[in-house]
C-alpha cells in the first residue's frame, strides 16, 4: 500500500533530524553527498545483527540460512526497485566507485589500443578514473561529450561522438552537481546503434526517480545503498545477463569459484562470480530496508515535494546579490549548485553552519566539469524526502548572514 506523504511522520522517523547544530535545529541540506538513515534502516541492520547473524552462503546451520535468506531477499529488493529481469543481474559492490570499477575492469581484456569510450563532461570521478585506467594501462581514447548553458546532455555532440570503436557509453543518470537528468534511451539507442555497451552511474538518481532497467536497455546499472537512505559500504552493480556473462571477474577468492585445483580455476556464474570474499552483509540487508523503505511512498509525491524545496530555494537565492545557480536543464533534480560572487564556496558553508545549515562545497569530485564551468568549488544544497520549506527559508537567511560578513 502506497504511504501518504505526511512530512512530519517522515521525519519523526529520522532521529538524527531532531538534534541542533551549533544551537539551532540541523538543516540537512547535504543529501548528494550521503542521506540521513530512517528507523527502518537503523533497526533493521541492528535487529539482524541481534537476532539472525552468521555469514552467508557457506553454512548448514540455522543462522547461516537465515541470514542468507535475508541477504538474497535485499538482492531480490533491489532487482524489484530497478525492474532488472533476474536477481542474477544484482551484483552487490561496496558502493558506487566499486560498480563502475568492476565493469572497467572487467572488460579491460577486451581493450584493444585505439577502442573508444565515451564519457560526459559532467561525470563524479568515479565515473572518469576506471576508465582512464584503461588509457592508461590499455591504450584506450576517451571521448569527452560536453553539456550546454543549462548543463543540459549536448546529444548532437553524443551521436558524433559515439561510432565503431566506442567499446562503452558511460554517462550519469542525474548530475551530482547541475541535477541535470539525462535522456537514458535515447543514449541506449545511440550506443547500441554503434555497437557499443551503455553504464549509467544512477548514484544520485536512484533515491529522485522511478529507475526501470529493461525499458532504458542499458547494460549495466550503478546504485550506491547511502545515498537512498540506506547505509554505507554497500551499493549494487544492475549487468545485462549477456554483459556478465563475458565480463571477467573483478576479484577473487572465497566464493566466486567453481572449481580451484593448483593449475586452473573455473569460476561460479554472476553474481557469485563478482562478489568475492564476505559481502557486506548487515549492509546489504539495510540496503534492502531502505529500498522498502522508500518503495512505499508514490515516487511522483517524492519528486514534486523535493521539487517544491528546489524551486523555492532558487526563488529565495534570486534575492542574495551576487548569486549564481548552475544547472538549469528541463527535468532537473533537486539539487542546486551556486556561487557567490567575491565568497570562497569553502567560507559560505563554514559560515551557514553556524546557523546549523548544512550543504557541500567544493569540486564535489566533478573537475572537468567545474573547468567546464570556468569555477574551482561551487557550494550546494541538495534536498531530500525530509527537507521541510522552512528549512529552505533557514538556509536562505542564513545564506544572507554569510554575504553580510563575507562581503
Ligand atoms: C554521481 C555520483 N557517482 C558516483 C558516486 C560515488 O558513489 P559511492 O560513494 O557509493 O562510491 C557519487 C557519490 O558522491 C556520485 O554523486
Amino acid at each position: 500500500m502506497t504511504r501518504t506523504f505526511d512530512i512530519d511522520a517522515i521525519r519523526a522517523e529520522f532521529p538524527i533530524l531532531s538534534r541542533e547544530v551549533n544551537g539551532k535545529p540541523l538543516v540537512y541540506l547535504d543529501n548528494a553527498a550521503s542521506a540521513q538513515k530512517p528507523n527502518a534502516v537503523i533497526d533493521g541492520m541492528a535487529d539482524q545483527a541481534r537476532t539472525a547473524y552468521a555469514n552467508v552462503h557457506r553454512g548448514l546451520h540455522t543462522l547461516a540460512n537465515e541470514t542468507t535468506d535475508a541477504f538474497e531477499r535485499a538482492r531480490e529488493l533491489v532487482r524489484g526497485f530497478l525492474n532488472a529481469g533476474s536477481v542474477d543481474e544484482i551484483i552487490f559492490t561496496k558502493g558506487g566507485t566499486e560498480a563502475v570499477n568492476l565493469v572497467a575492469s572487467g572488460i579491460a581484456g577486451e581493450i584493444q589500443p585505439g577502442d573508444e569510450i565515451v564519457l560526459s563532461v559532467m561525470e563524479h570521478h568515479s565515473n572518469i578514473i576506471p576508465w582512464h585506467f584503461l588509457r592508461e594501462r590499455h591504450g584506450a581514447v576517451i571521448k569527452w561529450v560536453d553539456v550546454d548553458e543549462t548543463g543540459a546532455l549536448d546529444m548532437a555532440a553524443l551521436e558524433q561522438a559515439v561510432g565503431p570503436k566506442t567499446k562503452i557509453v558511460a554517462v550519469t543518470h542525474m548530475s551530482n552537481v547541475l541535477g541535470t537528468v539525462t535522456d537514458a534511451k535515447e543514449i541506449v539507442r545511440i550506443a547500441h546503434a554503434a555497437g557499443a555497451e551503455v553504464l549509467f552511474d544512477g548514484c544520485q538518481s536512484g533515491v529522485h526517480m522511478d529507475v526501470d532497467v529493461q525499458a532504458i536497455g542499458c547494460d549495466y546499472y550503478v546504485l550506491t545503498a547511502h545515498k537512498i537512505y540506506g547505509p554505507t559500504g554497500v551499493g549494487a552493480l544492475y549487468g545485462r545477463a549477456a554483459s556478465l556473462a563475458r565480463l571477467r571477474p573483478y576479484q577473487g577468492g572465497g566464493e566466486m569459484i567453481e572449481i580451484v585445483e593448483k593449475e586452473r580455476v573455473t569460476y561460479n556464474e554472476a553474481p557469485h562470480k563478482f562478489e568475492a570474499g564476505t559481502p557486506p552483509i548487515l549492509e546489504a540487508i539495510g540496503f534492502g530496508a531502505a529500498i522498502e523503505w522508500l518503495s512505499a511512498f508514490d515516487m511522483a509525491d517524492v519528486q514534486a515535494h523535493e521539487h517544491r524545496l528546489y524551486e523555492r530555494a532558487v526563488e529565495g537565492v534570486r534575492g542574495v546579490n551576487g548569486i549564481t545557480v548552475y544547472g538549469t536543464a528541463a527535468g532537473k533534480g533537486a539539487v542546486m549548485s551556486f556561487s557567490l560572487e567575491g565568497a570562497h564556496p569553502h567560507d559560505i558553508a563554514q559560515i551557514i553552519d553556524r546557523y546549523g545549515v548544512a550543504v557541500r562545497a567544493g569540486h564535489h569530485c566533478t573537475q572537468p566539469l567545474m573547468k567546464h564551468l570556468g569555477v574551482s568549488a561551487t557550494a550546494r544544497a541538495s534536498f531530500g524526502i525530509y527537507n521541510t520549506e522552512t528549512e529552505v527559508d533557514a538556509f536562505i537567511e542564513a545564506l544572507h548572514k554569510a554575504r553580510g560578513m563575507l562581503i
